[in-house]
């Protein structure tokens, strides 16, 4: 198999960029061979640059290309990353009106831990069954990231982060061909919804939350794309509501009514 010449991953590049508003660098280049390697040879074109070349000329069916922004895109998560959010939601979640709703999204979903983790927590807090309105969106770029998210099934040692409480309240243990993995039990998992959103475009209906999570996201944007994607998630933050970026990604830079009211916790002014 070829190596990926300067004009391909120029061609990539920029098709991506396009696409998520993501910028790959020169040093992400092995990584993308790697990554649209098999992809080339599924599609029928064993050479990466021609592969490369016609897609981003769009002369393959769009599931291509969708399936290159798949490969392309980092999905690293895990449950209960960074748990300061955890206990701010907690304090809000408890503090909130019963006769409301409490909405929360997880902006950027990847496999779905995230948006579990915030359910775990909310059934903890407000109850599941009979318990106080609340839901959780979870939304990604990636299609196979969102098929992934809706299933709630996951290795078993993903869930190292999770407490035995929280595994024995709300996850069944997979049996036969299931040995090895956890399925998110089938009540929290109505209470989850995922959906397709590229956060660099107008964003499908969605209703106002209380709470947004948009972490480790930000980092990948250049300070525009990242102004105009806060300022794009901040309509569908409820006055008063809060918004978590990833410790790493301050949004201090940002012309927008956000006021840092904690590390990484940011509420609508
Ligand atoms: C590193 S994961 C973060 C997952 C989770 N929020 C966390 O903190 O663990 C980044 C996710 O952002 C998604 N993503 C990248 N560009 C995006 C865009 N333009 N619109 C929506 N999601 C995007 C990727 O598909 C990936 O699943």
């Amino acid at each position: 198999m070829s190596h990926i010449d300067d004009s391909a991953f120029q061609a990539i590049s920029d098709l991506f960029h396009r696409i998520s508003g993501i910028r790959l660098t020169e040093a992400k280049r092995a990584l993308v061979q790697s990554r649209l390697q098999k992809l080339a040879l599924d599609s029928g074109e064993s050479d990466i640059n021609r592969f490369v070349h016609k897609v981003a000329r769009g002369e393959f069916p769009d599931e291509v290309r969708v399936q290159v922004v798949d490969r392309l895109t980092t999905n690293e998560t895990y449950f209960f990353r960074e748990p300061e959010h955890f206990e701010d939601l907690a304090r809000r979640a408890s503090a909130h009106p019963p006769s409301q709703e409490f909405k929360v999204w997880s902006g950027a979903s990847s496999s779905g831990e995230e948006a579990y983790s915030i359910a775990m927590l909310l059934a903890d807090k407000l109850g599941l069954n009979a318990g106080r309105g609340w839901s959780v969106q979870g939304t990604d770029l990636s299609t196979a990231m969102v098929e992934s998210a809706s299933r709630g099934l996951y290795p078993m040692e993903r869930a190292r982060k999770v407490s035995q409480d929280y595994l024995r309240r709300f996850c069944l243990r997979g049996e036969g061909p299931y040995e090895g993995q956890l399925l998110i039990c089938r009540e929290l998992r109505a209470r989850v919804s995922f959906q397709c959103a590229n956060l660099m475009q107008p964003l499908p209906p969605l209703p106002l939350f209380d709470v947004i999570f948009l972490r480790n996201v930000l980092i990948y944007f250049d300070l525009p794309a990242k102004q105009a994607i806060v300022g794009r998630v901040m309509e569908r933050l409820k006055p008063g509501g809060v918004l978590y970026p990833g410790h790493a990604e301050s949004l201090a830079n940002l012309n927008l009514p956000l006021k840092a009211v904690a590390p990484a916790v940011y509420q609508h002014a």
